[in-house]
């Protein structure tokens, strides 16, 4: 979204699509997934339940959100089938594909809605205004929002968290991760299918069962703007398509507060994570510069010592604030806090080229952007 090339661009021809091709899923988990998520071999689904809550329950009961979307009026899904984890395997052969087929199923209802190219037009009016409040504080936009942006960018997280050692770790040891301002669920999606690919199997290729020991990855999910309904869908496609379990893989928590009021909760829940990311949220803080400087002070005061810090924003003049005469990168606020903040990673430019040939019923843009991960000292 950040790009002004995505701003101008005129829409996509969405409407051209067929709702059949839309849902894509037939719930199977197999190896070799195609673009519509289906697959010939059958033998990875070992039940069935024709209730699309049955493979949820992950939401935290003492956080903000927690609504299923099924009781928010979900509209008609196809049948649930609890698929068995499977690490690695649970990607199947093309892990890019599978994870848009993960989205399609979530978006489904947005995809088919009249109004969605309207939405988009609006929602790139906003950007270009800078406006924020109109896009993410208008419900409506949310799930199209989603629709439209999360793949490039859940593509991108998947790649991050599965090619960087200090991420990598994050997920193999199945740590707590707090992803702030993450409500249009790219962090879900990108990190979740990270998890799948590094979770480590047992020599029969199994991904062995929960010990007393094992506990699940954490992954926290705050947004000032109220996504559950985008979110608990998300979820619930995860669980279906991948069968990440609760108990054994990933708990997903919500809440709702904003960074620009740094309240209890959010202290609280900085200083509990192992891990935060801070990704394409930072600059739209800079609506207020103060506040996102108190933001970056809340930052240094009350994330714990050794915890890791992901900021990761787009490349280009969108990220740059201008304080007095200057025009400073977003980063740079963090860069300068040296006594608090050391770079483990620190790359101003990046590409992320997704690959060839994915099915998806907009086009999926790649995406430039800076990266840090720092640790807190
Ligand atoms: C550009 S989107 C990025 C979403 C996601 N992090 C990603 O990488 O796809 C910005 C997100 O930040 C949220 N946001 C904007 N201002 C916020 C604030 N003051 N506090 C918390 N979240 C905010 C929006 O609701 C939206 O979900």
């Amino acid at each position: 979204m950040s790009n002004a090339e995505d701003i101008i661009e005129p829409p996509p021809p969405v409407l051209s699509v067929s709702p059949a091709s839309l849902n894509g899923d037939n719930g199977n988990n197999c190896s070799n997934e195609n673009s519509t998520g289906t697959a010939s071999a059958t033998h990875c689904v070992t039940a069935i339940d024709n209730t699309a809550t049955s493979v949820t329950g992950s939401h935290n009961p003492g956080s903000s959100r927690g609504q299923k979307a099924t009781e928010a009026g979900e509209p008609q899904t196809p049948p649930a089938y609890r698929v068995t984890f499977r690490g690695r395997a649970t990607l199947g052969k093309n892990p890019e594909q599978s994870i848009l087929n993960v989205l399609r199923l979530t978006c489904v209802d947005s995809f088919k809605s009249p109004d969605f190219q309207g939405r988009v037009q609006e929602i790139k009016k906003a950007f270009y205004a800078r406006d924020f409040d109109a896009i993410f504080l208008t419900p409506e936009n949310l799930p199209v929002y989603s629709a439209m942006y999360t793949p490039r960018r859940a593509l991108c997280y998947y790649q991050m968290f599965t090619s960087e050692p200090e991420l990598v770790k994050v997920l193999r040891q199945r740590k707590h991760i707090y992803c702030l301002g993450a409500g249009s669920g790219s962090e879900l999606l990108g990190i979740s299918a990270a998890f799948c690919h590094v979770a480590a199997p047992a020599p029969d290729h199994k991904v062995p069962r929960a010990t007393k020991e094992a506990k699940p990855l954490v992954i926290h999910t705050q947004d000032y703007a109220d996504w559950t309904p985008v979110l608990t869908r998300l979820e619930d496609s995860i669980r279906r398509k991948w069968g990440v379990t609760e108990g054994e893989h990933i708990r997903c928590e919500y809440s709702q507060n904003n960074l620009m009021e740094i309240r209890q909760e959010l202290r609280d829940e900085l200083g509990r994570a192992d891990l935060v990311t801070v990704m394409f949220v930072f600059n739209e803080l800079f609506t207020a510069k103060s506040k996102a400087m108190e933001f970056v002070k809340a930052m240094v005061m009350h994330l714990r010592r050794g915890a890791l810090l992901l900021l990761v924003d787009s490349a280009g003049s969108f990220s740059s604030v201008k304080v007095g005469e200057r025009n400073y990168m977003s980063h740079m606020f963090f860069d300068a806090l040296k006594s608090h903040f050391k770079p483990l990673i620190s790359d101003d430019a990046r590409w992320y080229r997704h690959p060839a040939q994915l099915d998806y019923p907009l086009p999926v843009e790649n995406m430039r952007y800076f990266i840090r991960l720092y640790q807190k000292l």
